[in-house]
Parts: structure tokens; sequence; C-alpha cells
């Protein structure tokens, strides 16, 4: 394939994956968006293989990579549930991160092309700062998986003068990059740009690690952005204008959304930049200490349907716990139910419910629940003192009153879902457990709330067997 038409499947790779984020802002058009994305991946990926830059020598070992790697991605999207696509996704950040430092060390080491004047000093500031980025993209997303696979734990882990190592940490990459951009020769650049390595997966390990976990949504989609820089990176290292244009646009989509995330939960973006943000001013997330205040009120399944048959108006909440007991079915079977019955049935959706961005909006729309019924918190907050009977549907975190009435618990300050204002409330959870964030709460309490203890999909199916009787 010629050069000029190599550029030309980039432009319209490029227009395609514009268009695809585009597609992928409203769930009415996010099928279009995702089937332009395919479209465009596939052309750059053809439009590269086949392009001027790659010899007949190469073509088995890429084809070779493209049937494990492809491989292993079927794989995973078959084996991989809905619950852990979070962590599947941190783990593919990280991947992006291991691989822009390692095309980095490859196009310093690679002597092939020689640079000299400017170009080589340009050449070695996009190796510098390609691998910066790459290794804390690689060592953060791990500490995400970890955390949100449940192998580390929640608790933001706080060093003491942690600011300070983060700024000593900066100083030194700075004298060491200094350092590289002198050297005189291949092997006398390596030291600074190892020790800058090492400092650089230090940092990133640093930062995910002190952050609570009800902040981790943001971390999420910071990680996601730092992704999209760290192939921009690539793209500069191998002068490859695709990828850059591409890392730049999930880059600064992941800002956008970093920014949406931290704005729903009431955080600062600077903060979250510099990282080891989210623990309230230095103190440790904790659990809520001492007795719970007041007792629950237990329903049965039976009891719920014939507060949901009276009510006039109902507000479903669903959080982790409908996604983990794959309810959206039968929640959209008892919305059914209601409505023709003639109750005004609606959906508050916390913008960090669940596990991932938009992870409620996926779920409903698998149910098939008609969009207009499903509410942004920002649209329904307001509602709730009319509604007879609000659901609350294996949510926790997002429906918390402390985080509006106790300035001292570790998620106060976070917008929630002010369900307790309603008649009544009803919490469908298996047990007392506290949520993702860690903290007890006093929802479950309250006089107007009652408690449906069991798997969110066992009892819903017992509330419409009740419903339909
Ligand atoms: P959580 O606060 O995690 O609460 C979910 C609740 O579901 C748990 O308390 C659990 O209680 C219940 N549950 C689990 N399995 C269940 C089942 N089979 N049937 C019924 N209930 C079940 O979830 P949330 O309210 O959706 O809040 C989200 C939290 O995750 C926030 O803290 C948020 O910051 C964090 N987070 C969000 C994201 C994004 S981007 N959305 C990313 C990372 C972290 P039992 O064990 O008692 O059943």
């Amino acid at each position: 394939m010629s050069e000029s038409l190599a550029t030309i499947a980039y432009v319209g790779a490029t227009i395609l994956f514009i268009l695809s984020l585009g597609g992928l802002s409203n769930p009415e058009t996010s099928r279009r968006g995702n089937l332009y994305g395919m479209v465009g991946m596939t052309i750059a990926v053809l439009a590269t293989v086949f392009g001027p830059r790659v010899t007949m020598a190469g073509i088995p070992w890429i084809i070779g990579a493209m049937v494990v790697g492809g491989a292993i991605g079927v794989f995973a999207a078959r084996t991989v549930k809905m619950t852990q696509m979070p962590e599947l996704v941190a783990l593919m950040h990280s991947l992006v991160g291991l691989a822009a430092c390692l095309v980095g060390f490859a196009s310093y080491i690679d002597t092939s092309i020689v640079f000299s004047g400017a170009e080589k000093a340009i050449h070695e500031v996009e190796i510098y700062v390609g691998i910066l980025i790459g290794a804390v993209t690689f060592s953060g997303s791990l500490i995400a998986f970890g955390k949100l696979s449940g192998r580390i734990g929640g608790k933001p882990l706080l060093l003491p003068a942690r600011h300070w190592l983060n700024l000593a940490a900066l100083v030194v990459v700075i004298a060491f990059g200094w350092q590289f951009l002198q050297a005189e020769t291949m092997q006398a650049g390596l030291l600074p740009l190892f020790v800058m390595t090492a400092i650089a997966l230090l940092f990133g390990i640093h930062m995910v690690m002190a952050i609570g976990g009800a902040d981790m949504p943001v971390v999420v989609s910071m990680l996601n952005s730092y992704s999209g820089w760290a192939a921009a990176a690539t793209g500069f290292m191998l002068s490859n204008d695709l990828l850059i244009v591409t890392g730049a646009l999930v880059g600064s989509s992941g800002a956008i959304l970093s920014y949406i995330m931290c704005r729903a939960m009431n955080r600062n973006f600077i903060s979250v930049i510099a990282g080891g943000f989210g623990s309230g001013g230095g103190t440790p997330a904790k659990k809520a200490e001492g007795e719970p205040a007041g007792e629950v009120v237990p329903v049965s399944a039976a009891e719920t349907a014939e507060l949901l048959k009276d009510a006039k108006s109902v507000v479903i909440v669903p959080g982790y716990g409908m996604a983990v007991a794959q309810a959206q079915h039968t929640v959209f079977e008892i919305t059914k139910t209601l409505r023709e019955r003639g109750v005004n049935v609606r959906f508050g959706i916390h913008p960090v419910a669940g596990r991932m961005p938009g992870h409620m909006n996926v779920l409903l729309a698998e149910a098939k629940v008609p969009y207009d019924i499903v509410m942004e918190m920002d649209e329904i907050n307001d509602d709730f003192p009319d509604t007879d009977v609000t659901m609350v549907i294996g949510a926790n975190d997002i429906v918390n009153p402390s985080a509006a009435e106790d300035p001292t618990s570790p998620i106060a300050g976070m917008p929630v879902l002010e369900v307790w204002k309603a008649k009544t409330s009803i919490v469908m959870k298996r047990s007392m457990a506290s949520g993702y964030a860690g903290v007890d709460n006093p929802l479950f309490y309250k006089e107007n709330n009652r408690m449906l203890f069991g798997d969110a999909k066992k009892m819903l199916d017992e509330v419409l067997t009740a419903l339909k009787a």
C-alpha cells in the first residue's frame, strides 16, 4: 500500500473514531457508535499492517502476534462476567502503558535510524515522556485492577509527607531527564532511563494506593485518560499519526469523563490529577464505629408487592447488587406490571452506581427499559418527597444519607439519591454489609425504611409473582 493510500485510510479511520465517540454519548445511538469504532479500527489495522512501513519479512510476526492477542481477547470477552468489566478495563489500560514503555526502550536502543541535532533531542524527549506516562499508567492500572477485583483492600494508603514524596520524585525525574538528554552514548542514557522508569512505576503504585474506595470511579476514568496519552506518546515515538490522534481522543475524552465523575462525586479535579485525594483531608476512610443507631424493619416480598400496588409513584434505584444478581430483566417485568396498573414508575441513576461509568444504563438498556423513564440523579432528586415508594435494588453508598448529614464520613460531600425522603423506602440486599466504600448506612435504620433481605433476583422474582397473583 502506498504512503498516500495509507494516509487516506488513516484520515477515514480518524473520522470514524470521532463519529464513534459522538454515537457513544447517547444510549440510542451507542450501537451505531460502536460499529463506527469497529470499522475504523479494522481500517486502521489493515492500513498499518499493509502500509509502507511494514516489510514483508515483518508480516508473519504481526500475524502471529494478532492471532495470540486476538485469541486472548476472544477468550476474555467470552468468559469475563459483566460485573468484572471494570477490572478487565483496568487490566487493559495497564497493557497500553506497558506497550508505551516497551516501544520507548525499543526505539531508544534501535540503532537503525540515526537522529542528530534538534531531531535527536525531540526524539529523546518523546521517548522519556512516553516511558514516563506509560510506566505510571502500567503500575497505576495494575493497582486499580487489584482494588476493583478486591485483591487489594479499598482503604487508602496514606504515607506521611506523601505530597513531598511525590514532589521529590518529580524533581528527580526532571534531573534524570536532563542527564538522559546530555548522554553521549546510548549506554550512558540507559541508566537515567531505568531510574526514571522505576520512579514512575513507584509513583503509579503510590498514586492509586492513596485513593479511597468510593473515589475509585474517578481513578478508573483518569487511568483511561492516561492510557490515551500513553498511546499518543507511542504514536510520537513511532511517528504514527493515527496513533497520536487516537491516543489524544482517548486521553481527552477520558479527561472529560474524569471531570464529570469529579463533579458527580463533588471532588476537586486538580487534587485528583495530583493523586492522593478522596480521603477527607488526610484521614483514612474508616468504617463507622460503635453500634448502629436504631433497629431495622424487615419486610417480605409479599408486603413489598402490596406497598408497590398501593403506590401512585415509584422510583427504582439500582446499584451494584442488581448487576451481581443479574436482576435487570425481572426489574423490567415488575416495571411493566406496575405501569399496566397505572403506577408511575421511574428509575433514578447515580453517576457512580455499580462499578463503571454507565453500568446501570447498560443493564437497563439490555433489559429493554424505556430510556424516557430512566432519570439522572439531578433530574429526580427533587421528586422524592412526592414519591410513595422508592425501591433500592442492591445499592448502598449511592443512597447513604451520611454523605449529606455527617461531615466526618469518608463519603461526606458526595451527592446521593435522597431515597429516604419518599413516604417509604425499601432496600433490597442480602445482609447489613456495607458497600464498596466500607461505610455504615444510616438509611437502613430510618423509620420509613424497610429491608427486604435476600438475593435481588430471587426477591424480585417473588415480588413479581406476588404482584401478578
Ligand atoms: P455498593 O455501595 O457497592 O453497594 C452494593 C450493595 O449491593 C452491597 O451493599 C451488597 O450488600 C449488595 N449486593 C451485592 N450482591 C447482591 C445480590 N446478589 N443481591 C442483592 N444485593 C446485593 O454499590 P452502589 O450503591 O452501586 O455504589 C457504587 C460504589 O462503587 C460507590 O462507592 C462507588 O464510588 C464505587 N465505584 C464505582 C465505580 C463506577 S465508575 N461506577 C467504579 C469503582 C467503584 P449485601 O452484601 O448485603 O448484599
